[in-house]
């Protein structure tokens, strides 16, 4: 489809910018993928700004003039065309490269094929269907050995459809086959958005809904790295009558708890009465977070399996500490078994990671180090990451600079933005100002996933709807038809 002329304007066109006039009936928007023929080949450009001009409404003495009669006396209409800026990304040959030289004035300009955006994106026939190319209709796919070569970050304010754009990539690779290579999914749900997955037929089968009021950390095998996590306050001597202890108790039982560790330091006649006020009282407030028992809830070796997602509900835990505390638990022990092969390849996808890997001081904070290992070391194993956060200047920059492919969705703090410009490379001023612009469910991909900034339609999710996200307004009329009810209830009961 013809789009327009390439002009002469100002010092263009050079390498990096053209300009072009759109035909009255083409219909030029900002952000459309346009093609021109060089003297090297096809070019390939984005449309960057429109700008609309009109000659007789360039000097304002002409319009104070005539007042407002100035359409009576000329054809005005016939003079008002689009100008379209278009910065180019490329000549498409057998590689994408850089051009050496300008497009021609007078050349024409048409919307750029599918089939040439395919390998400009280096799209993915077989990839994972995430949306459509905005303005385009084009399939997006993208290849899952790019888009997960390291990591993924996937951040934009609250709202703007980070949790839906996780939901349909996990969808997608629920719906990958044997020959495709199925991956292993474990997603940590603050605020459980994703027990969809367990209630929708379709994907039932495929799902592990743990609550996280059942899950349990298993005394007996716990190694002492945990007790020294877990239990900050203690000197270097009350550490080591405590490990004494418990080693001493691996020895003779094969199963016990906190209780039986704290009936142990009572009993001992070689520690001193204060160490054990001090281990005492550490251990009761950690048995009292009903998180620690006799064995693993849900059991290590099988959360991961290829193409079933598991996912820790911990969305009915108030305390912020015991949510840490899972999340470096299960991530440790699933990144230490996936080391020595014992388990499949997977993917955790962390949402609200900026409290889990918060920048900052780390003492408190029990899963930072565990999330920053994995963004480190995690590549090399295919033990990889999906970040996901709506405050990405509270996000650890270390673990923010190990993701190779950003998804960004509406972001307009900022701070944010400058934060996630200084993280990864390419993403320019000009990006910044459409981050900022995007719609809901409207996605930038910059990184490895694809060349050039990829501006996605996020498709519609397939799993069911449950609805978490209830308006005030709808929330406020349930709970007031409740309590209403319950009223009736009494007065039935009673016989009034
Ligand atoms: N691609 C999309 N298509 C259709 N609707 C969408 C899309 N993305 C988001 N939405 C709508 O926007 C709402 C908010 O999206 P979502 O819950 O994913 O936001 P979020 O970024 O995860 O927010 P929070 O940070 O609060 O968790 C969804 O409930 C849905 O109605
Ligand atoms: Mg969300």
């Amino acid at each position: 489809m013809e789009l327009g002329t390439v002009v002469c304007k100002d010092d263009t066109p050079n390498t990096t910018i053209f300009y072009f006039v759109a035909t009255k009936e083409s219909e030029v928007k900002r952000g459309l993928f346009v093609q021109t023929n060089t003297t090297e080949g096809l070019l390939i450009g984005r449309i960057e700004e429109i700008t609309k001009t009109n000659r007789y409404f360039m000097q304002p003495e002409t319009i104070s003039n005539y007042e407002t009669n100035i359409n009576l006396h000329f054809p005005t209409d016939k003079w008002e065309f689009l100008l379209c800026k278009v910065y180019c990304l490329g000549i498409l040959n057998k590689i994408v490269r850089k051009a050496n030289y300008p497009v021609s004035p007078g050349e024409t300009v048409k919307l750029a094929e599918n089939k040439n955006l395919e390998r400009l994106f280096k799209l993915d026939e077989q990839g994972l269907k995430i949306g459509n190319l905005s303005g385009h209709n084009l399939e997006i796919r993208l290849n899952l050995n790019r888009l997960f070569q390291k990591h993924l970050a996937i951040l934009a304010l609250s709202g703007a459809g980070k949790s839906y754009a996780a939901t349909v990539l996990i969808e997608e690779l629920l719906n990958r086959n044997d020959k495709q290579g199925k991956v292993g999914i474990i997603i940590i749900d603050p605020h459980g958005e994703y027990s969809c997955f367990a209630y929708d037929e379709n994907f039932s089968q495929k799902t592990t809904l743990i609550n996280g009021r059942d899950i349990r950390i298993g005394i007996p095998h716990l190694s002492n790295y945990y007790y020294k996590l877990f239990l900050q306050n203690l000197s270097f001597a009350q550490e080591r009558d405590l490990i004494k202890i418990i080693d001493e108790l691996k020895k003779t039982e094969d199963v016990f708890g906190i209780k039986e560790i704290i009936q142990k330091i009572e009993e001992s006649e070689n520690i001193k009465q204060a160490t054990k006020d001090v281990l005492i009282s550490n251990l009761y407030s950690l048995d009292s977070l009903r998180l620690f028992g006799y064995y693993d809830i849900p059991s290590i070796n099988n959360l991961i399996v290829p193409g079933q997602i598991s996912i820790l509900d911990i969305s009915d835990i108030t305390d912020d500490q015991k949510k840490k505390m899972i999340v470096a638990y299960f991530l440790r022990e699933l990144f230490n078994r996936r080391i020595k092969r014992k388990i499949p390849p997977f993917i955790a996808f962390i949402e609200e990671a900026h409290n889990f890997a918060p920048e900052g001081s780390s003492k408190e904070n029990f899963s930072k180090g565990i999330i920053i290992k994995m963004a480190r070391e995690g590549r090399k194993f295919n033990a990889l990451l999906c970040l996901i956060s709506q405050r990405p200047v509270h996000l650890s920059t270390t673990s923010l600079s190990q993701c190779n492919t950003f998804m960004f969705l509406k972001i307009t703090n900022p701070y944010d933005l400058k934060h996630i410009s200084e993280s990864s490379e390419g993403i320019t001023s000009e990006l910044q100002k459409q981050i900022s612009s995007l719609d809901v469910g409207e996605a930038v991909l910059v990184g490895e996933a694809s060349s050039f900034p990829l501006f996605v339609k996020i498709r519609k999710k397939k799993v069911m709807n449950l609805e978490t996200n209830k308006s005030l307004e709808e929330e406020c009329i349930e709970y007031a038809e409740k309590k209403e009810n319950r009223k009736k209830d009494v007065k039935e009961l009673m016989g009034k």
